[in-house]
């Protein structure tokens, strides 16, 4: 371990204060501290402080993993004012604590806390836990681990810092790690380093990693190096904290390569010590689930995969065009007054799913859709020189987008011309592309029938049914809306599970998503009374 950083050391003394008015006193420091912050402070150190409740929740369990007679060696990184360690010294008798180390990085925390558990076994190191070198001699390493990491996003660490973070990962522990994880993921792979065989791991941490793409390494760590002892997942839309937007996860392990026949417990909701649902599933099955946000509720339908009709194969999903600058491209019919735009590179586009009072969209005479917030899509391919010379109007309103830079944004600058827009034809069916669950709707999730020749901007996804469906539908129109109907009927837990979460409960479907649902109970809308009858191939599901 590192001794060249300051040492906050303490001499076992027996404090005055019972523990549990420490733990009081711990909380109003930790308040006092976060409030003297701005919150881009905390949010560059992560600084977001586990609820005195749940690091009690967590401890115990973390606890009840280890041998009874075993002398605990603690260890908690990124230690703030010391929430488990509180923890820690209310749940056993302190004779039972062998040894108990902190790393914090900021000073502002680290001295008020050194101050705060004076007499008691810790040691506090005010150091960069992810750059200091792990113990060597397995004596000195902890069997107990318990962390809530700081939340830093990738994007707000510097290159330097993601290299020199995969270099001491790969360096102690021979591991690639994706460059596109956060500041927890290298906490969490970084401290098996640290880790005495069959010690106890136990992470506070964002429970993104389970379904998106930089958690795959992540997930190879837990499934792998370690054996994975359960994975607690609370309910997105009981966010744990309330100043970090996150969904929150609990992950326990131990330091031991894991068995063959070795199952992982995954429980959701409620609190840690009784959970709404909870499952087991092998760790052979787990390795097969690409998005583990859908346990425990999904085990059966994930791993016996569904063999029936998915949209899919009535649907073609496509997500709706992305402008490069909505608030350039997307005008409202009083901008479009305003600048005298032609009408002829104007297109109707639905308004965002906020913005949009009806789940059924009529159209005029013209096709224009018929709701209150009208929106135009202004999309020209001419090249610049034409513009300018027949359409000098619609050319000054292009300047104004070359002098805000918009011509330069990502998407404007792989167009030609900058100002032209992909193609996305109306579609009749439509799903909103994120959303929350509200106290109207159980689903975060609408879908939308669309009578009109209106388009759709990204945050919606388009349903364009495939030629047999096609077909039928043209056949009897009047079943657009039965259609719709089922669609509008598929239940939210079979949507929420193809999907992804991400903080606060906000619920994303990519088209390949959607695409994956389970379509059956359309199909029973040709089946039912034998009415309407499917054409083409698509009878023989029917
Ligand atoms: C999410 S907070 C958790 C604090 C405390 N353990 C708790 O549970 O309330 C993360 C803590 O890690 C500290 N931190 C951030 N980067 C760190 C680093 N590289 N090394 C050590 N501590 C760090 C932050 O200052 C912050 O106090």
């Amino acid at each position: 371990m590192g001794t060249s950083h300051r040492r906050f050391s303490s001499v076992r003394v027996v404090g005055m204060a019972t523990m549990k008015e420490r733990e009081k006193t711990r909380f109003e420091l930790q308040e006092r501290i976060d409030a003297a912050k701005t919150q881009a402070e905390r949010n560059r150190l992560g600084q977001f402080p586990t609820p005195p409740k749940l690091a009690s929740d967590i401890m115990a369990y973390a606890v009840s993993l280890l041998s009874r007679s075993l002398k605990i060696r603690f260890l908690e990184p990124g230690f703030g004012t010391g929430p488990f360690y509180s923890s820690l010294l209310r749940q056993v008798p302190p004779s039972r604590i062998e040894a108990a180390v902190g790393y914090e990085i900021d000073p502002n925390y680290a001295g008020p806390a050194e101050h705060l558990w004076k007499g008691t076994t810790l040691r506090l190191y005010v150091a960069d836990f992810t750059t200091t070198e792990p113990p060597k001699a397995e004596a000195a390493k902890y069997n107990l681990v318990v962390c809530n990491p700081p939340y830093v996003r990738h994007h707000h660490l510097s290159q330097i810092q993601k290299r020199e973070l995969q270099r001491s990962v790969a360096r102690y522990l021979k591991f690639m790690m994706n460059g596109l994880g956060g500041l927890y993921t290298y906490f969490m792979v970084l401290s098996q380093a640290w880790m005495a065989k069959e010690g106890v791991g136990a992470w506070l941490i964002p429970s993104e990693f389970m379904d998106v793409n930089y958690g795959h390494r992540v997930k190879e760590f837990l499934m792998k190096r370690v054996t994975l002892s359960r994975i607690h997942r609370f309910d997105p839309n009981n966010v744990q904290f309330g100043d970090a937007l996150v969904s929150s996860a609990v992950v326990f392990f131990k330091n031991s390569p894991p068995s063959s026949e070795h199952e992982v417990e995954f429980t959701f909701g409620g609190i840690l010590a009784s959970p709404t649902v909870s499952d087991s599933i092998r760790l052979a099955d787990l390795r097969h689930i690409s998005k583990w946000t859908g346990l425990p509720q999904g085990i059966s339908r994930l791993v016996g995969k569904h063999n029936g009709v998915t949209l899919a194969d009535l649907f073609t999903v496509k997500r709706g065009l992305a402008t490069g600058c909505n608030a350039f491209f997307i005008l409202t019919p009083e901008q479009v007054r305003q600048f005298n735009l032609p009408k002829k590179f104007l297109k109707p586009i639905l308004p965002s799913p906020r913005d949009l009072e009806t789940d059924e969209i009529y159209a005029d005479e013209n096709g224009e859709p018929q709701i209150q917030n009208r929106r135009y899509l202004l999309s020209c391919d001419l090249p610049e020189n034409e513009v300018i010379e027949k359409y000098p109007v619609l050319w000054r309103y292009f300047e104004q987008g070359l002098e805000a830079g918009i011509d330069k944004r990502y998407l404007c600058q792989h167009r030609e011309p900058w100002y032209s827009q992909e193609e996305r034809k109306p579609a009749p069916f439509l799903c909103t592309y994120m959303g929350r669950p509200t106290r109207r709707s159980k689903s975060p999730f609408r879908f939308i029938l669309n009578h009109s020749k209106a388009t759709t901007a990204n945050v919606y996804l388009l349903l364009y049914p495939k030629p047999d469906l096609a077909a039928s539908l043209s056949d009897h129109p009047g079943l657009y809306r039965k259609v719709w109907k089922n669609l509008s009927s598929i239940a939210a837990e079979t949507l929420i599970e193809e999907g992804r979460v991400y903080g606060g409960g906000l619920h994303k479907l990519e088209p390949k998503e959607l695409a994956n649902v389970p379509a059956d109970s359309i199909l029973k809308v040709f089946s039912d009374g034998g009415k309407f009858k499917m054409r083409g191939q698509m009878e023989l599901f029917a």
